[in-house]
């Protein structure tokens, strides 16, 4: 830029001549179309229209013109100004469609591509029907609990009435901690849940406790060393064995269908007194003439064995500190396994432990 013209030459600066005018004009709009991106425009519009760019500066010695070689002078500059505007405004259009376009292809996804992912796996089915029971029994106002699967002798038997001496007590084929004399197994069954809820709970006591046990059994169709129980354990004023059939028949219904109810049949656990073996009318004939005759499922029984229950011995009562005059309580126990197989109609529980999730995927994603 020149100095001021403060004698008022009227004298045209250089830059407002026509040609330079058209000079820079000419190298603006070049340098406009020359500009491959967004980017690159950015920087042209700064240099070529900017506060600072030649027009922009030309545009400034204006004012200082005698009056009529500034409206030709305003005229030149104010045209080419207009130009070089167009054609930004051109371009970028130009260049932004270029650039959606650019990213419709770039960013476009192949939805007809082979899927070559990894499967997902699914959760165990022996997860989620424990979560399902522990659902049906929530909803009429249990509590699940829980307790340890590496557990005390004196829980897992003393306090359930299975006494160093008790026949019962071999029949359970027990895994042992070393070293034996320290009293840790591996509980076998769920059941001292029930002395733990006694011992930490307030009464009453309605709690659902699905969890893993062990035994010394060798896996087979239908038995693996390593399996899950559902203990449930009923404590209040006044319950009886009726409260018990009642709530298995719901149990059995919600498992496995309205009209699939219970029979209990005597049997003997030295926890519960009386005692009964709990079986499930037959899901597949439904204990129905003629179809039961030649039933696959039951062998013409029209019943299935399903768990053990019965009412809870007062002496296990005692050893866990509630008063047997005041309060009874009822307490069943089944295999998640074995409820697993009626459900889905599982031939191997072999299939269970494998861990292949191409059998877990068949009972679907279920959260
Ligand atoms: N714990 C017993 C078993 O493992 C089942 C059972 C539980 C029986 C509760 C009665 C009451 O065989």
């Amino acid at each position: 830029m020149s100095g001021p013209n403060k004698d008022y030459d009227p004298v045209e600066v250089s830059p407002l001549h026509a040609d330079e005018v058209a000079a820079m004009r000419d190298e603006a709009v070049a340098a406009i179309e020359a500009a491959t991106s967004l980017d690159d425009l950015k920087s042209v519009r700064l240099a070529h229209a900017g506060d600072r760019s030649p027009l922009a500066l030309a545009n400034r010695e204006i004012g200082a013109l005698p009056p009529q070689a500034r409206k030709d002078a305003g005229q030149r500059v104010g045209q080419a100004r207009g130009a070089v505007n167009q054609t930004l405004v051109r371009r970028t259009a130009q260049l932004e469609a270029e650039h959606e376009e650019r990213m419709l292809v770039e960013e476009a996804v192949d939805v007809t591509l082979p899927y070559d992912r990894r499967p997902e796996g699914a959760r165990h089915p022996l997860t989620t029907l424990q979560e399902r029971i522990g659902d049906v029994f929530v909803a009429m106002g249990w509590e699940v609990a829980e307790g340890p699967e590496v557990e005390a002798a004196w829980l897992n038997f003393d306090a359930l009435n299975l006494g160093p001496d008790h026949p019962a007590r071999s029949m359970q084929d027990t895994m042992f901690l070393e070293p034996q004399e320290a009293g840790v197994v591996l509980r076998t069954h769920t059941s001292p849940v029930q002395a733990r809820s006694m011992l930490s709970r307030d009464l009453p006591i309605y709690v659902i406790c699905p969890g893993r046990t062990y035994r010394t059994d060798e896996l087979d169709a239908t038995h693996t060393p390593v399996f899950h129980q559902v203990e449930g354990l009923a404590v209040d004023k006044g319950l009886t064995m009726a409260h018990l059939k009642g709530t298995l028949d719901h149990f059995a219904a919600a498992m496995f269908g309205d009209g699939i109810t219970t029979r209990f049949r005597p049997s003997y656990f030295p926890f519960t007194e009386p005692s009964a073996e709990v079986d499930l009318r037959c899901f597949a004939c439904r204990g129905l003439q003629p179809d039961v005759e030649s039933c696959h499922t039951c062998r013409g029984e029209g019943w299935i064995e399903w768990g053990g229950c019965g009412v809870v011995n007062p002496r296990v009562l005692v050893a866990s500190g509630i008063d047997p005059a005041t309060y009874s309580g009822f307490a069943f126990g089944m295999g998640v396994e074995r409820t697993l197989m009626f459900r889905h109609i599982v031939a191997d529980m072999r299939d269970m432990v494998e861990g292949d999730a191409r059998f877990a995927l068949q009972f679907g994603m279920e959260l």
